[in-house]
């Protein structure tokens, strides 16, 4: 496995395969877990080169989220990915990614995307997202790059994005990867205090009654208000709890039958979030 830390070594490693190779970009913030595996495990099942970039990326952290307290433990996450199908791991450092003089009032306007459930409450996030992401493509330029669906608005937003600007590489989602609890696995799941863990699994119970009450003719209004209680009688702090149209995000309306119902809570200091596909025209 190539450890490679700048984008020049970057390019080169993908210019000489990608002719006769089909290469695959895992991107990740690093702190590698069982999640992350599950993708590079995806992209070895889809490609015959595997990337995983290791970036923690400043500009798509917030106040309420420090981004120095982020976990960060690149060596123990390349002895992790050696021992998995992964050719080259890319950890560039934040100046090549982002040069002092490098016109910073260029950026991805995400639109509503990021005014919406995540945007609401990290109102820059999706930008900061949107651009480390677009360069990473530029960077690497994988044939294809597996997302996990556990950041759902991020997965939507990334793919109108490769749309908007026809970027060819072909997008992968990848189901989210979950604690026996059903507690979806995330770094932030290590903010999380012993007796915090044992509720945390609450988060994926509430979004599977939603879905029930759904299946069962509960209005939309009704089953948010009723998760939003529930989460906030046990402690939890709610973003948000919402029904929305599977495929935009937009609100739900009547004649929506397909939906995902996504979640933002804290718990403590973690923020969780979570979400679940639900239709009305299967029982699935
Ligand atoms: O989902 C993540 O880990 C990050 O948002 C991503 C896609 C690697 C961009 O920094």
């Amino acid at each position: 496995m190539e450890i490679i830390t700048s984008i020049e070594a970057m390019r080169a490693f993908s210019c000489s395969r990608r002719e006769r190779h089909r290469l695959a970009l895992v991107p990740t913030l690093g702190n590698i877990h069982l999640a992350h595996l599950a993708l590079v495990k995806r992209a070895a099942r889809l490609a015959d080169k595997v990337v995983v970039s290791i970036f923690l990326n400043p500009l798509q952290f917030d106040k309420r989220e420090d981004f120095s307290n982020y976990p960060r433990t690149t060596e123990q996450d390349c002895a992790q990915l050696a021992s998995h199908a992964v050719d080259a791991v890319f950890i560039p450092e934040h100046d090549d990614m982002y040069p002092p003089d490098e016109d910073q009032s260029i950026r991805i306007d995400v639109g509503p995307w990021g005014e919406v459930l995540c945007g609401v409450h990290r109102p820059l996030h999706f930008q900061g997202v949107a651009l480390v992401v677009m360069k990473l493509l530029q960077i690497v330029q994988p044939h294809t790059a597996v997302f996990g669906e556990k950041d759902y608005q991020q997965l939507c937003l990334i793919r109108r994005l490769v749309k908007r600007f026809n970027v060819p590489v072909e997008l992968v989602s990848h189901p989210t990867v979950r604690e026996a609890d059903g507690l979806a696995v995330s770094s932030r799941n290590a903010y999380l205090n012993a007796e915090q863990r044992k509720e945390a699994g609450f988060l994926y119970q509430t979004l599977l009654s939603a879905k029930q009450d759904l299946q069962a003719g509960m209005a939309v209004a009704e089953i948010e208000q009723k998760a939003l209680r529930k989460l906030s009688n046990r402690g939890w702090k709610p973003d948000y709890f919402s029904l929305r149209k599977a495929d935009t995000l937009a609100e739900a309306d009547v004649s929506c039958r397909s939906f995902v119902i996504v979640a933002a809570a804290y718990l403590g200091k973690a923020r969780l979030i979570d979400n679940l596909s639900a239709s009305l025209d299967s029982s699935s």
